[in-house]
């Protein structure tokens, strides 16, 4: 198979950076990988650049850089992102990424967004649904990935965890499906090996799914000390964390995501990796996540 020069959006990032690492690893073929920031100058770019990533400085607010980011690429892997400058921002920063890939004539995108992102009664899933239409509706050749809540958000709460308590605005009997970050990666490489089987198609991504009682018990065992889970009240949470991150722990409490990580294992032949996986490989050893 030729070599596709692929242009990968938040190459510095998680999700990007995953999408690297697989894109990387030959396991699902050949490519020239460029990796977008809005920095060349940061360590992330340069560990980048170090790795054989054509690092290429490009902005989601300012479309001729992304026309220039875009030009000769025949794949782009497209990421948005509300943090900075909220939702409203998030879908024009994807409508613009996605015009700028038809003007180029870009073969195929794949774009991340969030698992029930046409469901969820919040904010920056919608903005993420407006993505997806805007590249439903663009003419382009396309795949979504929608995954749900990341296994790696746990080392926000490292100090805490490590302390023996694990406090999250989770109620009782609820059960929160989670996707280790590398399988993004690696689910959006093999579309991108195969886009003819993968053209038209939304995927849902989760490895596994545990109430706040399983994810303890799993840190329990991991790090061989009692973790206690603590329910926290969605109330009492939302002057810590938040509007739309309280609204969010709402709508888990109130059933939330609908994954099934079996028919999604079946479709794309990946074995996801499970919670305790995820801890046995990254938090077990004495190179454990620090808290953010
Ligand atoms: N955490 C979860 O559980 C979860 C679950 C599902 C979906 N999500 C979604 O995942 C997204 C975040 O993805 P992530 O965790 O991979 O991001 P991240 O690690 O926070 O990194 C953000 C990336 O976006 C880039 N970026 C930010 N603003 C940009 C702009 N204006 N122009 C160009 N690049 C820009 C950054 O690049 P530079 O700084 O180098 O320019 C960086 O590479 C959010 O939309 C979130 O809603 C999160």
């Amino acid at each position: 198979m030729a070599t596709k020069r692929v242009l990968v959006s938040g190459a510095t990032g998680q999700q990007g950076g995953a999408v690297v690492d697989a894109l990387l690893s030959g396991e699902y073929g050949e490519y020239d990988v460029s990796g977008m920031t809005r920095s060349a100058e940061s360590d992330a770019a340069a560990a980048l650049a170090a790795r054989g990533v054509h690092v290429v400085e490009a902005d989601l607010n300012d479309r001729a850089s992304l026309d220039a980011a875009v030009e000769e690429m025949e794949y782009v892997f497209l990421v948005t992102t509300f943090f900075e400058d909220g939702p409203e921002a998030e879908a024009d920063h994807g409508r613009r990424m996605i015009d700028a890939c038809v003007d180029a004539g870009v073969d195929y995108v794949v774009y991340s967004s969030v698992a029930s992102a046409d469901t969820a009664p919040l904010e920056h899933f919608a903005s993420k649904a407006r993505v997806e239409e805007s590249l439903v509706d663009s003419g382009l050749d396309w795949t979504i990935v929608r995954p749900v809540y990341f296994m790696q958000n746990f080392t926000w709460l490292a100090a805490s965890i490590r302390d023996g308590e694990l406090a999250v605005p989770l109620a009782e009997d609820v059960s929160l499906g989670v996707v280790d970050v590398g399988d993004i990666g690696r689910t959006v490489a093999t579309a991108f090996a195969d886009p003819a089987s993968w053209r038209g198609e939304t995927v849902e991504i989760a490895g596994d799914e545990l109430t706040l009682e399983g994810f303890a018990a799993a840190f329990s065992a991991a790090l061989d000390r009692d973790v206690r889970a603590v329910h926290l009240d969605v109330e009492a949470y939302r002057a810590e964390g938040g509007d739309e991150m309280a609204d969010m722990y709402r709508w888990f409490n109130e059933g939330g995501y609908d994954i099934d990580v079996d028919a999604l294992s079946e479709r794309t032949g990946i074995d996801y990796v499970t919670f305790p996986e995820y801890l046995d490989a990254h938090w077990a050893s004495r190179s454990a996540p620090a808290s953010a």
